[in-house]
């Protein structure tokens, strides 16, 4: 199965795409934590994105489709997988049909996850992750007892770079201008399942493996 996952920042993406991936064996290819990765390894394609991602803007186009075409490529995807961030706009949703046409291989579902605003800053302001195990916390939503497991660990609980109010802002607004017309574009093609992604993980997750007809 092919997936895109579209919602806003904070609307939980990566966390159901961690379970699906944890559950169902799809990969979750996360453009974020690809391109993250990159800056950390200070390679000199994360030293250019860092300053573009700091500011909440989008990385180019054509440095986003050469991370996906390789990443698609590794076998671990041939099965399927679950896209969290990609595509961002019609242009990338273009060349991902294009890539994937070539390949003879087309997307079977797009998950809108539809969260009310006001949570988002929330979330993404709460957001943690664990030095240690990686795991995404949330100082605000996280039992208690799993933000105390990555202390346990030997971990510190990171905040993003990105994940500060005024960076928030303009990554919600540049989700408004050039993600979220994407909801049409799948409409259109008969992909589109809208989840509302409000409430608890275990109840979003219920409804998004039904939204995909995953047990
Ligand atoms: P990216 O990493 O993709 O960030 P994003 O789209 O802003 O999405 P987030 O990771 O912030 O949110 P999410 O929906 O995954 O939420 P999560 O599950 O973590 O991109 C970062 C940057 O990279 C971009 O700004 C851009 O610069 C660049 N980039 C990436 N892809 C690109 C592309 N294709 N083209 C160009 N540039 C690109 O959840 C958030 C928090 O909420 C967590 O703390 C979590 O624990 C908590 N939470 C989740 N679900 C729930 C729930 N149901 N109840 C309570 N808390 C919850």
């Amino acid at each position: 199965m092919r997936i895109v996952m579209l919602g806003a920042p904070g609307s939980g993406k990566g966390t159901q795409a961690q379970r699906i991936q944890k559950d169902h064996g799809l990969p979750q290819i996360s453009t974020g934590d690809l391109l993250r990765k990159a800056v950390a390894d200070k390679t000199p394609l994360g030293v250019k994105a860092k300053k573009v991602m700091d500011a909440g803007e989008l990385v180019s186009d054509d440095i986003m489709l050469g991370i996906i075409k390789e990443r698609i490529a590794q076998p671990d995807a041939q099965r399927g997988f679950v896209l969290d961030g990609f595509p961002r706009n019609t242009s990338q949703a273009d060349s991902l049909d294009a890539l994937l046409a070539g390949l003879t291989l087309k997307l079977d579902r797009v998950v809108l996850m539809d969260v009310d605003f006001e949570i988002l800053m929330k979330r993404l302001t709460g957001r943690r992750t664990c030095s240690k195990t990686g795991a995404v916390l949330n100082i605000y939503f996280s039992p208690p007892e799993d933000l105390e497991a990555c202390r346990k660990a030997g971990g510190e609980l990171v905040q993003r770079d990105d994940d500060n109010e005024a960076t928030i802002r303009n990554r919600l607004q540049v989700y408004d201008r050039q993600t979220a017309p994407l909801v049409d574009y799948y409409t259109k093609r008969g992909l589109l399942r809208t989840v509302s992604a409000t409430g608890d993980v275990d109840a979003v997750y219920s409804r998004l493996k039904s939204a995909l007809g995953l047990k």
